[in-house]
Formats: structure tokens, C-alpha cells, sequence
């Protein structure tokens, strides 16, 4: 090993050092999530076979306060649900050149059960990994006739919500091998790469110190399970790819666009991490 080379590693080490300086161990809880007194969560399974990393996997809503919990076991609480309400008046409503709602094709919303869970997906026809955004994307231009949402927009995360609360308590299922296989690696691939001013990697935070306070923030596996997420700190439902442009930023490093092939290939790496946890979506968070 070079000089320059530990000198580097003794940087990397003193800028992880300060973010953990105050760590405590903390958690995660006990309890059991039910929804509606009807949905029971899967909050706490064994990782998937392909993950090294954990043993054990858990929800976020594990890591959350009691209060911030609570929120989320009855939908006359849950705010995102009020979202929910909004995107399933628009799946009925045609708009673009063929005069078309998504309920012409799909007919009632509970048709989309189950889709969920299964994205990030390979498309055969389109030859790529997509998310549920951007095949919601592909059925407003090229069936509807429509202008395509901005992707990680309130248009769009609302109508992710609904189809999310149609599959809430299935088991996430992405599959990770076959034509996914390339896509999947790069995921992994990023989820490892050490970003920013303090040189720090998805797994330093959340597969290194899961369980540990972090800036008074209880830190989760980071799974994403629950998306979108209707924040307490920002008081609207959140994209998968806005948490991981928020969290690559807390790294002080410049970050990918939301719907870029990084952030898909990123999404169906930590999907995977998550394959046996339930679909919580909306789900809440701090
Ligand atoms: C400096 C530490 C740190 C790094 C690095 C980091 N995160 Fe986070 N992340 C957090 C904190 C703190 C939270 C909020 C508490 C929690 O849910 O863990 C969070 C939350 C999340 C959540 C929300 C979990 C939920 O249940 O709502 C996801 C998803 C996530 N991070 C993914 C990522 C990904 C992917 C990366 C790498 C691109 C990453 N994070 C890098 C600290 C970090
Ligand atoms: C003109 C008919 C049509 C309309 C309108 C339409 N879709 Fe689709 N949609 C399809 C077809 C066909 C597929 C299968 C396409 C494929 O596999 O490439 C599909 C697939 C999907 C899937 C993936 C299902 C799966 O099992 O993987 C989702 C999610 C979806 N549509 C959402 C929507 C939403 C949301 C709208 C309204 C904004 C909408 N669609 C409007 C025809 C339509």
C-alpha cells in the first residue's frame, strides 16, 4: 500500500468519524405493524439470500418514533391517503389525443394488485429495466396520447401511491436475474461507491450502522418498501429517487436526476435488499 493511499483512507475515516461521533446504538423496535386492524405487515424478515450485508431485514417504520408509527396504522390518519383519494379520481379521467383514463384499460384500480411488488421490471418489448414511473410514463404517451409527468412530480408520486395501496401487505419480489442481471449489478455497484466530501457509500450508513443515532436521526436499513413516503418534515408524499438524491446530497456530493438509468439501476439494487418485506406504500416517515 502507497502513502497516498492511507493518507486517503485516514481522510475517509475522519470524515465518517465526525457524522458517527455521537452513534448510539438504538433500536430497532418490537412491535408489529397492522393497518386498518386488517393489514399485517411484514416489518422484520431473514435477507434475501444475495445479500451479505444483513442477516436480518426491517422496515423503516421499525426505526420511526411511536407517534410517527401510529400515523401510519389507520388511514384516517395517514395524510398520504388523501393523495391516494386524488390519483384514484384522475385513473378515471381520459385525457390526451385518445380520449382515454387509465381505467379504460385497467378497469378498477385493484386490477393493478400486486404490480408493486414486482417493480423494478424487466419490459421485453422496450428492451429495459423499468420503474413503476416510468411505465405509467410509457401508458400516458404512447397509449393515451398524453404529456408524460415529471418523474418524480406530484402527478406522478400520487398516482405511485395508489398503485402502491392496492399491494400493500404483498412480499416485494423483484427479480434480479436474467435480463435484469446487468442493471441489478450496477445498482449494487453504486449502493457501494463512497460519494462526497465525506466519502461516504449508501452501505457505510445504512448497512454499517443501521440501528445507531445519526445526528438525532434514528438510522434504517434504508429500505424502500414504504414508498412514497409522506415526510413530517416536508408535510407531502416523497419519490424513492427524491430520498436518494436527499441522502447522496447529505454526503455533500452532486447527485443523479431523479429517473436517471443510475437511479433505476440504484432502486431495483435496494428493492432487492428488501425482497420478503411488505409493500407499505404510503408509508410515514420524519
Ligand atoms: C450519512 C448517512 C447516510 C448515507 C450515506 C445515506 N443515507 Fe439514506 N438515510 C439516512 C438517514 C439519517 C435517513 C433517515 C432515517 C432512516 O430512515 O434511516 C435515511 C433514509 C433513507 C431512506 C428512507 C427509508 C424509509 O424507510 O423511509 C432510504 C430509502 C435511503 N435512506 C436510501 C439511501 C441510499 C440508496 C443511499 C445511497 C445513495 C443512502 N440512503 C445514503 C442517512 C444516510
Ligand atoms: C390504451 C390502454 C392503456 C391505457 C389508457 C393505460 N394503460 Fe397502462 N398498460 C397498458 C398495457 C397494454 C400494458 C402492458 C404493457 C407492457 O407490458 O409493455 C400496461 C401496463 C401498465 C402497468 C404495468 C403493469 C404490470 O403488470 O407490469 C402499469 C403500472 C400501468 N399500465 C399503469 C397505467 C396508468 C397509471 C395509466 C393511466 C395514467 C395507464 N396505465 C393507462 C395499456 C394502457
Amino acid at each position: 500500500m502507497t502513502r497516498t493511499t492511507v493518507t486517503g483512507g485516514r481522510l475517509i475515516m475522519a470524515a465518517a468519524a465526525s457524522v458517527f461521533a455521537l452513534a448510539a446504538y438504538a433500536g430497532p423496535d418490537e412491535d408489529e405493524l397492522v393497518v386498518n386492524d386488517e393489514i399485517e405487515m411484514v416489518t422484520k424478515t431473514d435477507a434475501p439470500a444475495h445479500l451479505d450485508g444483513l442477516d436480518t431485514i426491517y422496515s423503516g417504520w421499525r426505526f420511526r418514533s411511536d407517534e410517527t408509527q401510529a400515523v401510519q396504522t389507520d388511514d384516517f390518519d395517514n395524510p398520504a391517503m388523501l393523495w391516494v383519494e386524488q390519483a384514484g379520481e384522475v385513473w378515471k379521467t381520459a385525457e390526451g389525443s385518445e380520449g382515454k383514463s387509465c381505467a379504460s384499460c385497467h378497469n378498477d384500480v385493484d386490477s393493478m394488485a400486486g404490480v408493486r411488488a414486482v417493480y423494478p421490471k424487466w419490459n421485453e418489448a422496450a428492451g429495459e429495466v423499468r420503474t413503476i414511473e416510468m411505465q405509467i410514463n410509457d401508458c400516458r404517451e404512447n397509449r393515451m396520447g398524453a404529456e408524460p409527468w415529471k418523474y418524480a412530480g406530484g402527478d406522478m408520486t400520487n398516482m405511485s401511491a395508489l398503485l402502491a395501496s392496492v399491494s400493500r401487505g404483498m412480499p416485494v419480489n423483484v427479480a434480479i436475474d436474467g435480463p435484469a442481471q446487468s442493471t441489478w449489478e450496477k445498482g449494487k455497484e453504486i449502493y457501494y461507491t463512497r460519494y462526497g466530501q465525506l466519502e461516504l457509500s449508501c452501505a457505510n450508513c445504512h448497512e454499517d450502522n443501521w440501528g445507531n443515532m445519526i445526528r438525532a436521526d434514528h438510522l434504517s436499513q434504508g429500505q424502500i418498501n414504504g414508498f412514497p413516503t409522506y415526510r413530517l418534515k416536508n408535510t407531502k408524499l416523497n419519490a424513492v429517487h427524491s430520498r436518494f438524491k436527499g441522502c447522496i446530497r447529505d454526503t455533500r456530493a452532486h447527485t443523479f436526476s431523479p429517473g436517471s438509468p443510475e437511479f433505476v439501476a440504484l432502486e431495483l439494487y435496494v428493492a432487492s435488499r428488501g425482497n420478503g418485506l411488505s409493500v407499505e406504500g404510503p408509508s410515514v416517515r420524519n
